[in-house]
């Protein structure tokens, strides 16, 4: 099939490399030329693990191309997926222009039929407003059918989340184009699921928002782990043995970041709010989450005393592991708070310095190694559970550190190691340990 996909964002160009690796034509239309050069030269612009090797073989056999031309990319296509960024607008709204965008170049560029395919996260309604629209500017005779196909990637997993998903959503009101899709997604060999477009759109939503719940509830039973002295990794796993609830999505931390459950889950309360619903539990799920990060900046200060001139070692920057992404990543409130609080900031991550830098307060200083910022650090605090984070054997803070203290974000440290040496240890709903005692009180 002869495929164009709108938008070589996260998801358009792990969505266009893929339908390439299973064996279709796919133009990948972008209208940031560096970007579209950049990709031509078999360079990803994002750092996501497998995809730069299956786009140069992609590249190589003729199957992936990338321009920042419509007439281009649009030329002999049957299907065009939509994949441009739909991002939050300041009343929490999903920003619609990139969409109203592509379905205007679509109605104005378009002789022959063709069957439009949305992978951005749109609110409900918004593909059948699409085909309405292209119906209505166009001036041909020809047949639009708009097909609502979600995307349940997670970035940093992405490539393995396309080929090993647990489903596809095709969510269409005309019988024939959800064949075509059906088509186009079988050598993926997975789960297909048919739904009418609403649904579709309302499962991506509703997808993210229980997974959001679900971080924001453990981080609940975390608080209360603290008080009442229980660790929260062992409940989460006892909890997750039931099939019922699941292991996933049960680690609790700072909270969720990163450029989908934020956003979807104020889309989804202002989606509601609009149609009448006060969806008061995703509004507790949103408090719970800003909390969270608040409590690392109050668990530090109980640990350090006071920040003012104390060095502070940030582990990890993005808003997870395995990408360079920083969007509403944790890191960049708590870096702000502690830099009111008058510390010295320190920060190391593999990947996302660089774009780090344009989020973080101007001061921080950037190493190149975990060992350069622990060096005379005052306190590490673990924000993003990278494998070199993970797996920093605990002696290197006791080697590094004058007296090393810990602030683990990310409970990446099973407590009887933790027990093993002199570090006071502070993590998330779990007991702390190797305490020790302050010589001033917090004011
Ligand atoms: C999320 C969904 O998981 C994907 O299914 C969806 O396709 C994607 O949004 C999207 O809408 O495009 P993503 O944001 O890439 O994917 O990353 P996740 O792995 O879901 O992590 C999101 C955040 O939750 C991260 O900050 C992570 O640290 C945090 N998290 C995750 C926890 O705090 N605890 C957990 O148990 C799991």
């Amino acid at each position: 099939m002869n495929i164009a996909v709108i938008g070589a964002g996260y998801v358009g160009l792990v969505t266009g490399v893929s339908l390439a690796e299973i064996g279709h034509r796919v133009t990948c239309i972008d209208m940031d030329h560096k970007k579209v050069a950049m990709m031509t030269d078999g360079h990803s612009p994002i750092y996501e693990p497998y995809l730069e090797d299956m786009m140069r073989r992609n590249l190589r056999n003729g199957r992936l191309q990338f321009t920042t031309s419509h007439q281009e990319g649009f030329d002999g296509v049957e299907v065009i997926y939509i994949a441009v960024g739909t991002p939050q607008l300041p009343d929490g709204t999903a920003d619609l222009q990139y969409i109203e965008q592509a379905a205007y170049d679509i109605a104005t560029s378009f002789q022959n039929d063709i069957i439009v395919v949305t992978k951005s996260t749109v609110p409900v309604g918004t593909n059948a407003r699409i085909k309405a629209f292209i119906d209505e500017v166009s001036m041909t005779e020809r047949r639009v059918d708009i097909v609502s196909n979600p995307e349940f990637l997670r970035e940093g997993s992405a490539v393995s989340d396309t080929f090993y998903g647990d489903r596809i959503v095709i969510g269409a009101d005309n019988q024939e184009a959800a064949n075509v899709l059906e088509q186009i997604n079988e050598p993926f060999e997975l789960p297909i699921y048919h739904t009418d477009l609403n649904s579709a759109e309302m499962i991506k939503y509703a997808s993210n928002a229980f997974l959001a719940t679900k971080i924001s509830f453990i981080n609940e039973i975390s608080a209360i782990c603290e008080k009442v002295g229980a660790n929260v990794e062992d409940v989460a796993l006892g909890m997750g043995k039931d099939r019922r609830i699941g292991e996933q999505f049960l680690k609790a931390g700072i909270g969720y970041g990163g450029s989908c459950f934020p956003k979807d889950t104020n889309a989804l309360v202002q989606l509601a709010g609009n149609n009448q619903h006060n969806f008061k539990l995703l509004k507790s799920v949103i408090e719970v989450n800003h909390t969270q990060q608040k409590k690392l900046i109050e668990k530090t200060l109980q640990a350090v005393g006071e920040l003012q001139g104390k060095k502070v070692a940030l582990l990890g920057l993005a808003f997870k592991p395995n990408t360079d992404d920083m969007r509403e990543a944790a890191s960049i409130p708590i870096a702000h708070a502690l830099k009111k609080h008058g510390a010295e900031i320190v920060a190391y991550d593999p990947i996302a310095m660089a774009n780090a830098k344009k989020h973080l307060p101007e001061d921080v200083l950037y190493k190149a190694s975990l060992i350069n910022v622990l060096e005379e650090a005052d306190v590490a605090l673990i924000l993003t559970e990278w494998n070199e984070i993970k797996t920093l054997d605990l002696s290197t803070y006791v080697k590094w550190m004058a007296s090393p203290i810990i602030v683990d974000g990310r409970n990446c440290y099973s407590l009887d190691e933790v027990k093993k040496y002199p570090i006071h240890y502070v993590s998330i709903g779990r007991p702390t340990m190797n305490q020790r005692k302050m010589s001033f009180s917090i004011k």
